[in-house]
């Protein structure tokens, strides 16, 4: 049966280690400039609802470096634009590719897709994950302390995308994951039930960045209003001031502690900028990362 990756939900704990070994050995042979052309004469059809760079990109260089090619495709220029179904189109692109990459708004769109699709599918974003963000996170994660288990991981910031993908992906890989949002933008209570089920390591959600930041090892933060959301910026600006990693927080965390951003990042609003630069080594290694990772995940999927 074909395999997907719509939410880090699904994989085992297993799963994910094994992501993660795959893109530590891919990335080893793309800086030796050892070929691995595992996905050679293969094609990945990218659909793109929203912007992007780095998932555009990384992608399609991904994609490259395995010896296949990447279709960018624009829902704007798709028929899907014009009404052509998910269904339909899922049926179609599976004719012609090994793979379909969306970023869309609702997750119901991504699972829409992997159901008639006879290819993997492979979530780019959604409003609900952002696995393969989340994955080259904890593959930073690890390159930085050499384990995931027992390590602390606090979100501080909007319950969205990517608060819900790394609960799950910390959670599951043995992190102690503190999370502190604004009474009114909690991650999903899908994810909430999730964390409170999970055995093995701790979970704590709270509206006091300070109480989820201390002894934290990985501090890590998100945009206060992600894509779709542009029209209630001012009113989030309100509802999330002095939700920020700056340094009075960094120092309640532990010593050694990172910071990562999936970018792109407000420097001034979820970040200060002097955080931000002193991070600036592992956030652009972390960035990087998003091409390992999915190089792993095409690799395992589409291989
Ligand atoms: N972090 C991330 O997904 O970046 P893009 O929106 O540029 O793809
Ligand atoms: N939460 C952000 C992440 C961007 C990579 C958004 O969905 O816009």
């Amino acid at each position: 049966m074909k395999k997907d990756l719509l939410k880090l939900m699904d994989l085992s704990r297993e799963e994910i280690l094994k992501i993660l070994d795959t893109a530590d050995e891919l990335k080893q042979k793309q800086k030796n400039n050892i070929p691995h052309e595992l996905l050679r004469g293969k094609a990945l059809g990218m659909i793109f609802q929203k912007s992007s760079t780095r998932t555009r990109v990384s992608f399609e260089v991904g994609m490259f470096q395995l010896g296949g090619h990447a279709l960018f495709l624009s829902t704007s220029d798709l028929q899907m634009g014009r009404g052509e179904s998910i269904k339909d189109t899922a049926r179609v692109l599976s004719r012609y590719c090994d793979g379909i990459m969306i970023r869309t708004y609702g997750q119901y769109e991504v699972e829409e897709l992997a159901k008639y699709a006879s290819v993997p599918v492979i979530n780019g974003l959604t409003d609900f994950a952002h696995p393969c963000q989340v994955l080259a996170d904890l593959m930073t994660v690890r390159e930085r302390f050499g384990r995931l288990e027992g390590l602390k991981l606090c979100y501080i910031g909007d319950g969205n995308n990517m608060a819900n993908s790394l609960i799950v992906g910390g959670l599951k890989c043995g992190m102690h994951v503190s999370v502190a949002t604004p009474p009114d933008y909690k991650p999903d209570s899908k994810v909430l039930e999730f964390a409170k089920n999970h055995k093995g390591s701790d979970f704590l959600l709270t509206d006091d960045i300070f109480e989820a930041a201390r002894g934290a090892d990985v501090l890590v933060t998100d945009v206060w209003a992600s894509m779709g959301q542009e029209g209630e910026a001012e009113k989030r600006r309100l509802a999330f001031a002095g939700y920020r990693i700056d340094k009075a927080l960094l120092k309640t965390a532990g010593k050694n502690a990172i910071v990562l951003h999936c970018l792109p990042a407000h420097k001034g609003e979820e970040i200060t900028e002097d955080v931000f630069e002193e991070q600036a080594q592992v956030i652009f290694d972390e960035a990087e990362n998003r091409l390992h990772a999915q190089k792993a995940v095409m690799v395992l999927l589409m291989g």
